[in-house]
Protein backbone atom coordinates (compact mmCIF):
# COMPACT_ATOMS: atom_id res chain seq x y z
CA UNK A 1 0.00 0.00 0.00
CA UNK A 2 0.92 3.56 -0.77
CA UNK A 3 1.82 6.09 1.53
CA UNK A 4 0.72 9.41 2.59
CA UNK A 5 3.50 11.13 0.70
CA UNK A 6 3.44 8.92 -2.41
CA UNK A 7 2.27 10.42 -5.93
CA UNK A 8 -1.21 9.99 -6.80
CA UNK A 9 -2.07 9.44 -10.49
CA UNK A 10 -5.32 10.51 -11.74
CA UNK A 11 -5.57 10.30 -15.49
CA UNK A 12 -2.77 12.65 -17.19
CA UNK A 13 -2.33 14.42 -13.71
CA UNK A 14 0.62 13.26 -10.95
CA UNK A 15 -0.46 14.66 -7.50
CA UNK A 16 3.06 14.88 -5.45
CA UNK A 17 1.35 13.25 -2.65
CA UNK A 18 -2.09 12.23 -0.73
CA UNK A 19 -2.59 15.40 1.16
CA UNK A 20 -5.19 17.61 0.33
CA UNK A 21 -6.88 20.49 1.13
CA UNK A 22 -10.73 20.43 1.62
CA UNK A 23 -13.20 23.14 -0.21
CA UNK A 24 -13.94 25.80 2.34
CA UNK A 25 -16.42 28.49 2.11
CA UNK A 26 -14.53 32.13 2.51
CA UNK A 27 -17.27 34.60 2.19
CA UNK A 28 -14.83 36.94 1.29
CA UNK A 29 -16.15 38.08 -2.24
CA UNK A 30 -17.67 40.90 -3.96
CA UNK A 31 -20.36 39.58 -7.03
CA UNK A 32 -18.19 36.52 -6.88
CA UNK A 33 -14.83 37.80 -8.06
CA UNK A 34 -11.97 36.10 -6.14
CA UNK A 35 -9.44 39.17 -4.74
CA UNK A 36 -6.38 38.96 -3.11
CA UNK A 37 -7.66 37.37 0.15
CA UNK A 38 -8.34 34.02 -2.18
CA UNK A 39 -4.77 34.51 -3.33
CA UNK A 40 -3.10 34.23 0.06
CA UNK A 41 -5.26 32.09 1.55
CA UNK A 42 -4.84 29.56 -1.74
CA UNK A 43 -1.83 30.12 -1.72
CA UNK A 44 -0.30 29.92 1.39
CA UNK A 45 -2.09 25.84 1.10
CA UNK A 46 0.11 25.41 -1.61
CA UNK A 47 3.03 27.06 -0.22
CA UNK A 48 2.27 23.95 2.49
CA UNK A 49 2.71 21.73 -0.30
CA UNK A 50 -0.55 20.10 -0.22
CA UNK A 51 -0.85 17.56 -3.21
CA UNK A 52 -4.58 19.17 -4.89
CA UNK A 53 -5.65 22.19 -2.91
CA UNK A 54 -9.79 22.87 -3.60
CA UNK A 55 -11.31 26.24 -3.96
CA UNK A 56 -14.12 26.93 -1.49
CA UNK A 57 -17.94 25.81 -2.74
CA UNK A 58 -17.77 28.03 -6.06
CA UNK A 59 -21.60 29.29 -7.32
CA UNK A 60 -22.20 28.30 -11.31
CA UNK A 61 -25.19 30.66 -10.97
CA UNK A 62 -25.61 34.21 -8.49
CA UNK A 63 -28.90 32.69 -6.93
CA UNK A 64 -26.62 29.71 -6.37
CA UNK A 65 -24.41 30.77 -3.88
CA UNK A 66 -25.05 30.25 -0.05
CA UNK A 67 -24.44 33.89 0.61
CA UNK A 68 -23.95 37.21 -0.92
CA UNK A 69 -20.21 36.75 -0.44
CA UNK A 70 -19.80 33.38 -2.07
CA UNK A 71 -17.07 33.08 -4.63
CA UNK A 72 -18.70 32.42 -8.20
CA UNK A 73 -17.82 31.20 -11.95
CA UNK A 74 -20.88 32.05 -13.31
CA UNK A 75 -19.38 34.67 -15.50
CA UNK A 76 -16.41 34.99 -18.09
CA UNK A 77 -15.07 38.11 -16.22
CA UNK A 78 -14.68 35.82 -12.91
CA UNK A 79 -11.56 33.92 -14.74
CA UNK A 80 -8.93 36.50 -14.55
CA UNK A 81 -8.39 36.65 -10.92
CA UNK A 82 -8.86 32.65 -10.80
CA UNK A 83 -6.06 32.07 -13.18
CA UNK A 84 -3.91 34.22 -11.26
CA UNK A 85 -4.16 31.90 -8.40
CA UNK A 86 -3.95 28.63 -10.19
CA UNK A 87 -1.04 29.99 -12.16
CA UNK A 88 0.60 30.22 -8.47
CA UNK A 89 -0.47 26.96 -7.00
CA UNK A 90 0.73 25.75 -9.88
CA UNK A 91 4.04 27.29 -9.30
CA UNK A 92 4.07 25.68 -6.01
CA UNK A 93 3.99 21.57 -7.37
CA UNK A 94 0.18 21.66 -6.00
CA UNK A 95 -2.58 21.32 -8.03
CA UNK A 96 -5.83 23.15 -8.50
CA UNK A 97 -8.97 21.99 -7.98
CA UNK A 98 -12.54 24.16 -8.40
CA UNK A 99 -15.40 22.73 -6.18
CA UNK A 100 -18.63 23.75 -8.49
CA UNK A 101 -21.61 24.25 -6.41
CA UNK A 102 -25.43 25.55 -6.28
CA UNK A 103 -26.63 26.10 -2.72
CA UNK A 104 -30.65 25.20 -4.01
CA UNK A 105 -32.60 25.92 -0.59
CA UNK A 106 -29.81 27.10 1.37
CA UNK A 107 -28.95 30.33 -0.64
CA UNK A 108 -29.22 33.57 0.17
CA UNK A 109 -27.94 33.46 3.84
CA UNK A 110 -25.89 35.16 6.03
CA UNK A 111 -22.49 33.98 6.46
CA UNK A 112 -21.33 31.86 9.50
CA UNK A 113 -19.92 34.96 11.96
CA UNK A 114 -23.34 36.78 11.49
CA UNK A 115 -26.59 36.17 13.09
CA UNK A 116 -28.19 33.08 11.15
CA UNK A 117 -30.93 33.66 9.11
CA UNK A 118 -32.05 34.70 5.39
CA UNK A 119 -30.95 38.04 3.92
CA UNK A 120 -33.50 40.16 2.80
CA UNK A 121 -32.93 41.66 -1.04
CA UNK A 122 -31.91 45.27 0.18
CA UNK A 123 -28.93 43.64 1.91
CA UNK A 124 -27.82 41.73 -1.37
CA UNK A 125 -30.04 38.80 -0.96
CA UNK A 126 -32.04 37.37 -3.77
CA UNK A 127 -35.52 35.92 -4.30
CA UNK A 128 -34.77 33.32 -6.49
CA UNK A 129 -34.29 30.61 -4.17
CA UNK A 130 -34.75 27.21 -5.36
CA UNK A 131 -34.70 23.28 -4.74
CA UNK A 132 -36.29 20.62 -5.88
CA UNK A 133 -39.33 20.82 -3.73
CA UNK A 134 -41.09 24.04 -1.99
CA UNK A 135 -39.90 23.15 1.72
CA UNK A 136 -37.44 25.78 3.49
CA UNK A 137 -34.39 23.86 5.51
CA UNK A 138 -35.55 26.08 8.52
CA UNK A 139 -38.21 28.37 9.97
CA UNK A 140 -35.24 31.33 9.59
CA UNK A 141 -33.99 30.03 5.74
CA UNK A 142 -35.87 31.11 2.43
CA UNK A 143 -38.91 29.41 1.04
CA UNK A 144 -37.54 28.00 -2.22
CA UNK A 145 -39.68 27.59 -5.21
CA UNK A 146 -39.50 24.12 -6.87
CA UNK A 147 -37.85 24.11 -9.81
CA UNK A 148 -39.26 23.56 -13.35
CA UNK A 149 -37.93 20.99 -15.66
CA UNK A 150 -36.60 23.65 -17.44
CA UNK A 151 -35.36 24.98 -14.34
CA UNK A 152 -33.13 22.35 -14.01
CA UNK A 153 -32.02 22.18 -17.04
CA UNK A 154 -30.92 25.79 -16.55
CA UNK A 155 -28.67 24.86 -13.22
CA UNK A 156 -27.05 21.52 -15.54
CA UNK A 157 -26.36 23.97 -18.43
CA UNK A 158 -24.69 26.21 -15.41
CA UNK A 159 -22.57 23.31 -14.24
CA UNK A 160 -21.49 22.16 -17.69
CA UNK A 161 -20.39 26.28 -18.48
CA UNK A 162 -19.45 26.66 -15.39
CA UNK A 163 -16.65 23.65 -15.60
CA UNK A 164 -15.54 25.20 -18.90
CA UNK A 165 -14.52 28.61 -17.46
CA UNK A 166 -12.77 26.32 -14.25
CA UNK A 167 -10.97 24.91 -16.72
CA UNK A 168 -10.39 27.99 -18.87
CA UNK A 169 -8.89 29.36 -15.58
CA UNK A 170 -6.70 26.38 -15.43
CA UNK A 171 -8.09 24.55 -12.98
CA UNK A 172 -7.25 20.66 -13.51
CA UNK A 173 -9.75 18.67 -11.09
CA UNK A 174 -13.23 19.55 -10.77
CA UNK A 175 -15.72 18.60 -7.80
CA UNK A 176 -19.09 18.43 -7.68
CA UNK A 177 -20.28 19.28 -4.42
CA UNK A 178 -23.30 17.32 -3.88
CA UNK A 179 -23.06 17.01 -0.93
CA UNK A 180 -24.20 19.22 2.79
CA UNK A 181 -27.66 19.98 1.71
CA UNK A 182 -27.13 21.65 -1.30
CA UNK A 183 -29.12 21.51 -4.65
CA UNK A 184 -27.92 18.45 -5.74
CA UNK A 185 -27.76 16.73 -1.99
CA UNK A 186 -31.43 18.18 -1.89
CA UNK A 187 -32.62 16.47 -5.51
CA UNK A 188 -30.52 12.93 -3.87
CA UNK A 189 -32.93 12.50 -0.34
CA UNK A 190 -36.23 13.18 0.16
CA UNK A 191 -35.54 13.87 3.85
CA UNK A 192 -32.84 11.72 3.88
CA UNK A 193 -33.39 8.38 3.23
CA UNK A 194 -29.91 8.37 1.19
CA UNK A 195 -27.76 5.91 3.10
CA UNK A 196 -24.03 4.51 2.52
CA UNK A 197 -25.42 1.30 0.32
CA UNK A 198 -27.08 3.99 -2.25
CA UNK A 199 -24.46 6.11 -1.93
CA UNK A 200 -22.30 2.88 -2.76
CA UNK A 201 -24.51 2.37 -5.52
CA UNK A 202 -24.60 5.92 -7.07
CA UNK A 203 -20.28 5.96 -6.61
CA UNK A 204 -20.80 2.89 -9.21
CA UNK A 205 -22.95 4.97 -11.65
CA UNK A 206 -20.63 8.12 -11.28
CA UNK A 207 -17.47 5.83 -12.03
CA UNK A 208 -19.36 4.67 -15.12
CA UNK A 209 -20.03 8.59 -16.15
CA UNK A 210 -16.09 9.55 -15.54
CA UNK A 211 -16.14 10.53 -11.98
CA UNK A 212 -12.53 9.46 -10.78
CA UNK A 213 -12.62 10.18 -7.07
CA UNK A 214 -15.42 10.15 -4.65
CA UNK A 215 -14.80 13.23 -1.49
CA UNK A 216 -17.04 10.97 1.17
CA UNK A 217 -18.60 13.57 3.49
CA UNK A 218 -22.06 13.89 4.92
CA UNK A 219 -24.61 15.63 6.75
CA UNK A 220 -25.91 19.29 6.27
CA UNK A 221 -29.12 17.98 5.24
CA UNK A 222 -31.73 18.49 7.23
CA UNK A 223 -31.86 20.95 10.45
CA UNK A 224 -32.59 19.02 13.22
CA UNK A 225 -29.65 16.07 12.67
CA UNK A 226 -27.41 14.78 15.39
CA UNK A 227 -24.06 13.68 13.69
CA UNK A 228 -21.69 12.09 16.12
CA UNK A 229 -18.49 13.45 15.14
CA UNK A 230 -14.74 12.78 16.17
CA UNK A 231 -11.84 11.36 15.04
CA UNK A 232 -12.15 9.92 11.51
CA UNK A 233 -16.02 10.06 11.71
CA UNK A 234 -16.28 9.67 7.83
CA UNK A 235 -13.44 7.54 6.75
CA UNK A 236 -15.51 4.94 7.39
CA UNK A 237 -17.64 6.13 4.10
CA UNK A 238 -14.48 6.08 2.46
CA UNK A 239 -13.48 2.93 2.53
CA UNK A 240 -16.77 1.18 2.17
CA UNK A 241 -17.37 3.05 -1.32
CA UNK A 242 -13.69 2.55 -2.06
CA UNK A 243 -13.90 -1.26 -1.83
CA UNK A 244 -17.45 -1.81 -2.82
CA UNK A 245 -17.99 0.71 -5.84
CA UNK A 246 -14.02 0.16 -6.76
CA UNK A 247 -13.64 3.82 -7.22
CA UNK A 248 -11.06 6.23 -5.70
CA UNK A 249 -11.98 7.96 -2.64
CA UNK A 250 -11.05 10.43 -0.06
CA UNK A 251 -11.55 10.62 3.49
CA UNK A 252 -12.47 14.16 5.11
CA UNK A 253 -13.98 14.76 8.82
CA UNK A 254 -11.35 15.16 11.74
CA UNK A 255 -8.45 13.86 10.50
CA UNK A 256 -5.50 15.91 12.35
CA UNK A 257 -2.72 13.78 12.98
CA UNK A 258 0.33 12.58 10.35
CA UNK A 259 -0.04 9.44 12.04
CA UNK A 260 -3.72 8.99 11.37
CA UNK A 261 -3.57 10.24 8.16
CA UNK A 262 -0.59 8.00 7.18
CA UNK A 263 -2.71 5.22 8.76
CA UNK A 264 -5.78 6.12 6.52
CA UNK A 265 -3.40 5.63 3.28
CA UNK A 266 -1.61 2.63 4.48
CA UNK A 267 -4.28 0.68 5.62
CA UNK A 268 -6.12 1.24 2.33
CA UNK A 269 -9.28 3.27 3.80
CA UNK A 270 -8.60 5.76 0.87
CA UNK A 271 -6.68 7.43 -1.85
CA UNK A 272 -6.27 10.50 -0.21
CA UNK A 273 -6.82 12.63 2.70
CA UNK A 274 -9.15 16.03 2.78
CA UNK A 275 -8.45 17.71 5.37
CA UNK A 276 -10.45 21.07 6.59
CA UNK A 277 -9.79 22.89 10.01
CA UNK A 278 -6.43 21.34 10.09
CA UNK A 279 -5.08 23.65 7.35
CA UNK A 280 -6.63 26.68 8.69
CA UNK A 281 -4.51 25.89 11.80
CA UNK A 282 -1.76 25.27 10.25
CA UNK A 283 -1.51 26.01 6.34
CA UNK A 284 1.78 24.38 6.42
CA UNK A 285 1.00 21.15 7.79
CA UNK A 286 1.97 18.40 4.51
CA UNK A 287 5.69 20.05 5.05
CA UNK A 288 5.44 19.77 9.26
CA UNK A 289 3.59 15.94 8.49
CA UNK A 290 6.43 14.60 6.29
CA UNK A 291 8.77 15.63 8.94
CA UNK A 292 7.05 14.00 11.59
CA UNK A 293 6.89 10.63 9.34
CA UNK A 294 10.49 11.17 8.34
CA UNK A 295 9.00 11.45 4.33
CA UNK A 296 10.47 13.46 1.63
CA UNK A 297 8.35 16.16 0.33
CA UNK A 298 9.45 19.26 -2.02
CA UNK A 299 10.22 22.63 -0.14
CA UNK A 300 10.09 26.15 -1.56
CA UNK A 301 13.61 27.07 -2.81
CA UNK A 302 13.21 30.03 -0.89
CA UNK A 303 12.67 28.43 2.39
CA UNK A 304 15.26 25.22 1.55
CA UNK A 305 17.41 26.87 4.39
CA UNK A 306 14.89 25.61 6.68
CA UNK A 307 13.70 22.65 5.34
CA UNK A 308 15.35 18.97 6.44
CA UNK A 309 18.52 17.72 4.71
CA UNK A 310 18.49 16.82 1.70
CA UNK A 311 15.08 18.51 0.61
CA UNK A 312 14.27 19.20 -2.61
CA UNK A 313 13.06 22.12 -4.45
CA UNK A 314 9.52 22.40 -5.38
CA UNK A 315 8.99 21.98 -9.27
CA UNK A 316 6.28 23.63 -10.87
CA UNK A 317 3.30 21.61 -11.92
CA UNK A 318 3.08 21.47 -15.95
CA UNK A 319 0.30 23.44 -17.14
CA UNK A 320 -1.55 22.01 -20.62
CA UNK A 321 -3.37 24.39 -22.76
CA UNK A 322 -6.85 25.03 -22.15
CA UNK A 323 -7.96 23.05 -25.65
CA UNK A 324 -5.65 20.15 -24.58
CA UNK A 325 -6.94 20.61 -20.88
CA UNK A 326 -10.66 20.54 -22.33
CA UNK A 327 -9.94 17.88 -24.64
CA UNK A 328 -9.37 15.42 -21.76
CA UNK A 329 -12.57 16.58 -19.98
CA UNK A 330 -15.51 14.67 -19.76
CA UNK A 331 -19.16 15.62 -20.31
CA UNK A 332 -19.07 19.20 -20.83
CA UNK A 333 -22.02 19.82 -23.25
CA UNK A 334 -21.76 23.55 -24.44
CA UNK A 335 -18.09 22.99 -25.42
CA UNK A 336 -19.13 20.06 -27.31
CA UNK A 337 -22.15 21.75 -29.18
CA UNK A 338 -19.69 25.04 -29.42
CA UNK A 339 -17.35 22.22 -31.53
CA UNK A 340 -20.54 20.99 -33.41
CA UNK A 341 -21.82 23.83 -34.59
CA UNK A 342 -17.73 25.12 -35.45
CA UNK A 343 -17.55 22.08 -37.72
CA UNK A 344 -21.36 22.82 -39.58
C1 LIG B 1 -14.54 27.23 7.26
C2 LIG B 1 -15.13 26.03 6.57
C3 LIG B 1 -15.75 26.17 5.35
C4 LIG B 1 -16.24 25.04 4.67
N1 LIG B 1 -16.75 25.18 3.41
C5 LIG B 1 -17.00 24.07 2.67
C6 LIG B 1 -17.24 24.16 1.27
O1 LIG B 1 -17.18 25.23 0.67
N2 LIG B 1 -17.51 23.02 0.61
C7 LIG B 1 -17.50 21.80 1.23
O2 LIG B 1 -17.75 20.78 0.57
N3 LIG B 1 -17.24 21.69 2.53
C8 LIG B 1 -16.97 22.78 3.26
N4 LIG B 1 -16.62 22.66 4.57
C9 LIG B 1 -16.53 21.31 5.16
C10 LIG B 1 -15.10 20.81 5.04
O3 LIG B 1 -14.67 20.78 3.70
C11 LIG B 1 -14.94 19.42 5.67
O4 LIG B 1 -15.74 18.49 4.99
C12 LIG B 1 -15.32 19.42 7.16
O5 LIG B 1 -14.86 20.60 7.82
C13 LIG B 1 -14.74 18.21 7.90
O6 LIG B 1 -13.34 18.16 7.77
P1 LIG B 1 -12.33 18.66 8.93
O7 LIG B 1 -12.68 17.91 10.17
O8 LIG B 1 -10.97 18.33 8.40
O9 LIG B 1 -12.54 20.15 9.14
C14 LIG B 1 -16.16 23.76 5.27
C15 LIG B 1 -15.56 23.65 6.54
C16 LIG B 1 -15.04 24.74 7.18
C17 LIG B 1 -14.36 24.57 8.50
Amino acid sequence: MPGLFDPLAIRDLNFANRVFVSPMCQYSSQDGYANDWHLVHLGSRAVGGAGLIFTEATAVLPEGRISPQDLGIWDDKHIEMLSRIVGFIHEQGSIAGMQLAHAGRKASTRRPWETPGTVPENEGGWKKVVAPSALRFADNYPMPQALTLDGIQEVVSAFAAAARRACQAGFRVVEIHAAHGYLIHEFLSPLSNWDIEQSIKLAGQLKRMGVDLIDCSSGGNVAHAKIPVGPGYQTAFAQKIRHEAEIMTGAVGMITSPVQAEHIIRTGQADAVIIAREFLRDPYWPLRAARELEQPIAWPVQYLRAAPKGAQPRVPVDLKSFESCFEEQHGVPERRGARRSREQ
